[in-house]
């Protein structure tokens, strides 16, 4: 589509002022087509960027290798550009709006000369939910329209549904590397230095701004940046909540379902929790969504959520039959890998993939590999960050209601970590703000090593949100303390905090995890549907030992350890968050979440 055929006059203005900003050599409008993706690939094909896989054993499946310094979301490039920055809070980066925009104007002056312009109308949500939000993206890159293609949903139909003067959040994006008459990318991933990289996003405003980088987060701008960081400014402005969490459905033998949200810091396996199969008889988990769920209440006063995505960009080492067979199926076809290592036949190896490399691989930075095992120091052949993009509907397990424009009631919302000690398998917080006060506290042990060092030492990652909330956390965590007071008590989700990670002092998993994070989804299930035994402790509601079955090799003892609430360890955790964790948020810390730090000391003991 051309530039003349957009209907929406602010839209047209606002794209044509970013062509004379950027001058780009051509302007184009998607249409969200199969055509114009082929195309995209097609071009990233031709220029050497992108290599097209094995058509017999991987359909429609391309490689690409990005920049070795362009493979991962920057987030000390990353700024929450408000008026202020106490808006922006203590955990997030901040530049005032005006100078932000002025040195990034200079970057982006001429940014696209030699190149296509993109300008991509995408919904997040269903096209025409009412929970979905529409953004514009604007790009210099194939890779990105290619991505944005399977994560969102794309072209006319948004177009439609924006009419003359819909709302849009607008979104900028040029991989900042502009070409001379003549030259080419010469088959190299396009981007900027890190110093010249900028993730801006301002909330007053809600745009986006990114310059630099062409990878995932920094670059896919409905993700993280307009489903998260945007939308939880605006869910804060109209009363509902832009979570980082996966939603799925379990359903028991006999035929109820649940709908559980979990928030996890990245690299916690919230992919694989979402694309679950049980090893308990009889029970189900259906995919709804892997990363984002964004919640609103419905007519009845209950929370109900949608995956505004519409694929995965998932991490790909680790990912293989055992811990996520929907996975490994959902990207048999039409997928794009990043950074993932090349075979000779033309198929994707990584590390973890389940099989020894059969024989030499080209790795991520496009060099000869040849597995050594013997050599525990060997580089990875696939960046430890290294991606698939696939479409959400290829997922075998996917919900039938994975796209319903009013989303799924919400029965329980999981917070957890990587926690190898003191935090159990699993407690239920005994109200609202108990949990608001459970997801203020989510953090992740760097490793087992830095807890040795340092008893304690935990990177405290509240919801999951840290590198994603658009604004100040403490008034965040005041959002959701307000969100519990919209609704009555009962109609309100069940909060839970989970630990898949606990470790035996010599450093032994205590709990297999994968599939058998079934038996403790199970018990959730229960205790929403008002059943599952359980006991009040200092920290919360805990199944009683007989309440979650024990899989095979975990013995009475270890199920103890899991479910032991660990009061030594507990009063360290509450001495670090009121000496460490809550000071950070000053002022702007509700009062209510204190109350709790103090209830739940009192209720330690001394
Ligand atoms: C991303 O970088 O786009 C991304 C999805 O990050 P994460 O896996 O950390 O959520
Ligand atoms: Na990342
Ligand atoms: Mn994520």
């Amino acid at each position: 589509m051309t530039l003349n055929e957009l209907k929406h006059q602010g839209l047209k203005k606002w794209v044509e002022e970013a062509v004379a900003l950027m001058k780009p050599k051509a302007v184009y409008v998607c249409d969200g087509s199969q055509e114009e993706y082929d195309r995209m690939i097609d071009i990233c094909v031709k220029g050497g960027l992108a290599t097209p896989l094995n058509s017999a054993k991987r359909p429609g499946c391309y490689l690409f290798r990005s920049d070795p310094s362009d493979v991962a979301r920057v987030e000390n490039r990353t700024y929450i550009a408000s008026k202020t920055q106490e808006e922006a809070g203590p955990t997030n980066n901040w530049i005032n709006p005006v100078e932000l925009k002025k040195t990034m104007t200079e970057l982006y002056t001429g940014c696209m000369q030699g190149r296509t312009m993109y300008v991509i109308p995408f919904s997040m949500g269903p096209v025409g939910s009412n929970i979905a939000k529409i953004g514009v993206e604007i790009t210099d890159s194939e890779y990105v329209v290619a991505n944005m293609h399977i994560m969102t949903r794309v072209g006319k139909k948004v177009l439609d549904v924006l009419g003359t003067n819909g709302e849009y959040v607008p979104c900028l994006h040029s991989v900042g590397k502009p070409l001379a008459e003549g030259e080419s990318d010469n088959g190299k991933w396009p981007c900027a230095p890190l110093d010249k990289k900028y993730i801006s996003h301002f909330p007053e405003t809600r745009e986006i701004w990114s310059y630099g980088s062409g990878y995932g987060g920094n670059a896919l701008l409905g993700k993280k940046c307009l489903a998260l960081r945007i939308a939880s400014v605006i869910a804060r402005d109209e009363g509902w909540l832009a979570e980082h969490m996966l939603i799925l459905k379990i359903t028991n033998p006999q035929g109820v379902s649940k709908v559980v949200c979990a928030a996890f810091p990245s690299a916690c396996g919230k992919t694989n929790l979402a694309m679950l199969v049980p090893t308990l008889p009889g029970w189900k988990v259906e995919t709804i969504g892997d990363d984002i769920a964004w919640m609103k209440f419905g007519p009845d006063g209950r929370l109900y959520a949608i995956n505004p995505e519409a694929g995965f960009f998932g991490v790909a080492p680790g990912t293989n039959m055992d811990s996520n067979p929907n996975a490994m199926r959902s990207i048999e076809k039409n997928t794009i890998f990043t950074n993932v290592a090349l075979t000779e036949d033309k198929d994707v190896w990584w590390e973890q993939i389940g099989y020894d490399a059969p024989g030499k691989l080209i790795d991520w930075k496009g060099n000869e590999w040849i597995q050594d095992k013997a050599n525990k120091a060997q580089e990875p052949a696939a960046h430890p960050n290294s991606r698939f993009t696939a479409p959400a509907r290829q997922c075998p397990a996917i919900a039938p209601e994975w796209e319903d424009p009013k989303g799924v009631p919400v029965d329980a919302i999981l917070f957890g970590g990587r926690r190898p000690s003191t935090i159990p398998l699993v407690h239920q917080a005994t109200d609202w703000v108990h949990g608001v006060f459970m997801g203020s506290i989510v953090g992740s042990e760097i490793t087992a090593a830095a807890l040795d060092l340092k008893a304690g030492t935990i990177r405290r990652d509240p919801f999951a949100m840290l590198p994603f909330c658009g604004y100040n956390m403490g008034d965040y965590f005041q959002h959701w303390i307000n969100i519990g007071k919209k609704t009555s008590a009962d109609k309100l989700p069940k909060i839970f905090f989970v630990n898949w990670f606990r470790k035996t002092k010599d450093g032994k998993w205590l709990w297999p995890g994968y599939g058998e994070n079934s038996r403790v989804l199970a018990w959730i299930f229960d205790r929403c549907a008002g059943t599952g035994k359980a006991v009040e402790t200092p920290i919360g509601y805990m199944p009683t030992v007989d309440a979650i079955e024990r899989p095979a090799g975990v013995s009475e003892a270890d199920m103890k350890e899991l479910l032991a609430v660990d009061i030594e360890g507990w009063k360290k955790e509450i001495a670090d968050i009121r000496e460490n964790h809550y000071p950070k948020f000053g002022n702007r810390l509700p009062k209510e979440l204190m109350n709790e730090l103090d209830a739940i000391e009192k209720r330690l003991g001394k």
